[in-house]
């Protein structure tokens, strides 16, 4: 049979190409056929069924209830909060420190106030730090120079705040605002996929222009932040990455990927009970509109991949592969003292306020190259700090954290400071000793805590690991006052 034309298409204009680089558009010219396509009767059924389906099955969530507040500014607010702390995050992580975080500052004029040792704080074990930091950057920005007000639409909010990017932009104008305007983020890459059978690389561009596209024509132009919750709700709970539930999704009717299962599924059947030669072929072309009839079409699967009948609904979307994360190994020493009272403490250090984990506190750590390993130098030179010979040395372990782009393995090791070890009487910023209960509360990033807990757990098989030694109250009783903190120079036990 002769392969049909191509069918007409649909152009992609430049509202639909923003980048998240503010005011940047791509220059990709893409066009959609229409099995990537939503019709008239369609988009007004997925709005219907959507919003209908949000509204009965959302989670109670505790930004949901404030995103309703009578005062803009709250809601925009939490709103803003929320949806950042939502970027790479669970929302099941997100809860309590949202809570927290509310309960700490909240209006936008807090946190306008708040210092970055007290975001990075409060962020700590979340990951991604430059997000607290731009957030309340950005409330700073809106309390000194927009006159506390928010920008009141996508594209000022896009704009004039720091860290603001397409999504977050388009969640609070959405959801805070009831503005006409689309979202995309990684559930609703999933449920578009799937809906109209994207099978590119879906961080690829035109994928992306096509995303927003798309999601600026379905958003309901009478409920938009509902629709764009219900759509990221849908794929957090029902058109899930590896366990999704088609038999209960509001949208099935209207979704390709689930048609495709369904015919080659009946296909199937079809050849078991049947005598009528089938050729041995998935008769797709049954049901219309579920193969692509454009050549080299930008949306499909790249030409060497196929569908894949065990993933099911699943082979939408598909993912380039990821550039291979780079290996790191770091020596981190824990090093340790008692103070006067026979308390123990630890010494950390502030990284750098730029790059990684910019601003948050450590142990005391060093990068191993093949012309170091050991830390001795750099505690001499940076912490006045001098072994002496039988000084407590212990190996603790290897501690792997991944990060986006870093496999990095922690060398850990431990030092007990005795009366024996040396140390001169420099006080840098930057430094300080704490107890347990502050380290757990300072700025530290959970590869840290994680480094932390196995020292503990070594020291709990250990016998030479500061047993005996009194650890300091929890903070909670305790006046966790900064100023407070040792300072070098009481390094050791006067004798
Ligand atoms: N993921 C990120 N933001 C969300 C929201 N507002 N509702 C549901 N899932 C989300």
């Amino acid at each position: 049979m002769p392969k049909p034309k191509k069918r007409s298409t649909v152009n992609i204009t430049k509202e639909d190409q923003k980048t998240n680089k503010k005011n940047k558009t791509s220059n990709i010219c893409t066009k959609i056929s229409p099995v990537h396509d939503f019709n008239d009767e369609e988009i007004k059924k997925i709005r219907l069924n959507l919003v209908d389906w949000y509204q009965l099955h959302k989670r109670e969530l505790p930004w949901r209830r404030l995103a309703t507040d009578p005062n803009i500014n709250k809601r925009s607010y939490s709103v803003w909060v929320s949806e950042v702390m939502l970027q790479q995050t669970q929302v099941s992580t997100v809860i309590d420190y949202y809570n927290k975080w509310i309960k700490k500052w909240p209006t936008l004029e807090d946190l306008a106030k708040a210092s970055l040792e007290e975001v990075n704080e409060m962020w700590s074990g979340l990951g991604y730090y430059s997000r607290g930091r731009r957030l309340q950057e950005g409330a700073k920005k809106v309390v000194e120079e927009l006159g506390g007000e928010m920008p009141k639409n996508a594209e000022d909010l896009l704009n004039q705040l720091p860290g603001v990017g397409r999504y977050t932009a388009g969640a609070i104008a959405s959801i805070a605002y009831n503005q006409v305007t689309g979202l995309v983020d990684g559930n609703v890459i999933r449920v578009l996929s799937r809906l109209r059978l994207i099978g590119a690389d879906s961080t690829n561009q035109t994928c992306m222009d096509v995303y927003w596209h798309h999601a600026n024509k379905l958003v309901d132009v009478d409920k938009p932040g509902d629709f764009n919750q219900g759509l990221m709700e849908l794929g957090a709970t029902v058109c899930t990455p590896k366990t999704p539930n088609c038999s209960v999704c509001p949208l099935k009717k209207y979704c390709k990927a689930y048609a495709q299962v369904e015919v080659h599924k009946a296909d199937n059947a079809s050849k078991l009970l049947s005598d009528v030669p089938r050729n041995g072929k998935t008769k797709m072309t049954e049901v219309p509109d579920i193969e692509c009839l454009v050549e080299d079409c930008s949306l499909c699967f790249d030409k060497t991949e196929t569908w894949d009948p065990s993933l099911g609904v699943m082979n939408y979307p598909r993912k380039g592969k990821k550039k291979a994360a780079r290996e790191e190994r770091t020596v981190v020493c824990i090093v340790s003292r008692t103070d006067s009272d026979n308390n123990l403490e630890y010494l950390i250090t502030q990284r750098p306020q730029k790059g990684l984990l910019a601003g948050l506190w450590e142990f005391p750590s060093q990068l191993i190259t093949d012309e170091s390993c050991d830390i001795t130098d750099t505690l001499n030179t940076k912490y006045g700090i001098v072994l002496s010979a039988d000084c407590k040395r212990l190996k603790v372990g290897e501690v792997v954290h991944i990060f986006s782009h870093i496999h990095q393995t922690y060398v850990v090791e431990s030092i007990t400071l005795t009366s024996d070890d040396v140390k001169d009487e420099t006080n840098e910023d930057g430094v300080k000793w704490v107890s347990k209960a502050d380290f757990l509360q300072s700025a530290i990033s959970t590869a840290m805590k994680k480094v932390f807990k196995a020292y503990e757990k070594s020291c709990d098989s250990s016998t030479s690991c500061n047993k005996g030694l009194k650890r300091k109250r929890d903070i909670s009783q305790d006046t966790a006052d900064p100023k407070k903190q040792t300072s070098l120079n009481s390094f050791f036990i006067k004798k």
